[in-house]
């Protein structure tokens, strides 16, 4: 366990904001953490606790504590016919994660290849990208409760997934600590090559397989995403709003190029990095924060921004977004 006071956060949010934290502690067991959970100095104070801090903005300095998980390790717990079980550490990196399933040939996450971030923030957040969900591959979440420190499992369903949504971020927001998840991957995968222009980027290898898919993945995510050791983002910054069908219809009578994805009879899912290029915002520079020049969605620190500016910037872009369709558009960054 290693633990620290007023300690720079810099290195763990990857907006590259210099903010501390009065305290800062790293855990590597589940018993170092529920020890931590019982201190009278944890208990009085405020408390965060990150991941990669890939989908983290800070504001100001924190008050309180922030907790980050170094538990690593993978283990199969189960195979049922083409399915295996494997239960991973919540300080694991994502990405580690993918390539050891690309490696043993099973299925399922390779179309989250080179998302940042770690494990435990997968369930939190409901990673997504290019078609597929961490919702589509976990099968359990265990967590330890931060009131008495005792052991849950949630099921899959218990978690109540939905579009970058678990229980973790509403009904149960800091209630839980994620500390391991188990994925049911395939070893017999069905690829998932419809979305966007996984096809025409796959072309280039020859073959299909898990290997030359996750190749397309890092290559297209490489070309579209700035690379946060350059120019400090979070990814997407809005998530892609959804709205009734009838809204959708109307604005596609004006708008008829509006890409869009079905999520069900009576709502559509609309790309708000599409409604900020069409208002004109893809590539400006307002001081130290802009918008990324390939992909509107990602805003970016020029170096040297505070929390304060990367809002101001996302307030515009709302206000524009909500100008042009009528459509608020919401962070998917959580502001600290
Ligand atoms: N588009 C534009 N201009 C832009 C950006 C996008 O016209 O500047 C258009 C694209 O041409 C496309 C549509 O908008 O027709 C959607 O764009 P894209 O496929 O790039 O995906 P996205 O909706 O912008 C979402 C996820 C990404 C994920 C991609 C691929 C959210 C909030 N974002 O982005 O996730 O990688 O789909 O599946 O759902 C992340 O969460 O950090 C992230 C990068």
């Amino acid at each position: 366990m290693k633990e620290y006071t007023n300690y720079s956060l810099l290195p763990y949010n990857t907006f590259g904001i210099d903010v501390k934290a009065a305290s800062f502690i790293e855990y590597s067991s589940v018993e170092d953490l529920k020890n931590i959970l019982s201190r009278d100095a944890f208990v009085s104070r405020p408390f965060l606790h990150i991941g990669g801090g890939s989908n983290l903005l800070f504001t100001t300095d924190y008050a309180g504590t922030i907790l980050h998980s170094q538990m690593k390790g993978m283990e199969v717990v189960a195979e049922e016919g083409d399915s295996v079980y494997i239960r991973v550490s919540s300080g694991v990196v994502w990405d580690d994660f993918v390539a050891y399933c690309v490696s043993q040939g099973w299925g399922g996450a390779e179309n989250l290849s080179l998302i940042p971030g770690e494990v435990g923030a997968s369930a939190v957040q409901n990673i997504g990208a290019y078609g597929v969900e961490a919702k589509d591959l976990i099968s359990q979440v265990e967590t330890v409760e931060v009131a008495t420190g005792s052991d849950r499992t949630f099921t899959n369903e218990d978690c109540c997934f939905s579009y970058r949504q678990s229980i973790f971020k509403n009904e149960l927001k800091g209630r839980y600590i994620v500390t391991y998840v188990t994925y049911r991957l395939s070893k017999n995968p069905v690829f998932n090559l419809e979305y966007g222009n996984i096809r025409a980027e796959l072309g280039k290898y020859g073959e299909v397989n898990l290997y030359t898919i996750r190749q397309s993945l890092i290559a297209i995510r490489e070309d579209k995403l700035p690379d946060p050791k350059v120019e400090g983002n979070a990814g997407s910054f809005f998530m892609n709003p959804i709205i009734p069908r009838a809204q959708f219809e109307a604005l596609q009578k004006v708008y008829e190029k509006m890409p869009f994805y079905v999520v069900d009879e009576e709502r559509i899912k609309v790309p708000a990095g599409w409604m900020i290029d069409q208002c004109g915002w893809k590539g400006k520079v307002l001081g130290r924060v802009g918008v990324h020049n390939k992909q509107a969605l990602v805003l970016v620190n020029k170096g040297g921004a505070t929390g304060q500016d990367v809002i101001e910037l996302s307030k515009a872009v709302q206000a524009a977004v909500k100008d042009k369709f009528g459509i608020e558009i919401r962070p998917e960054v959580n502001f600290i």
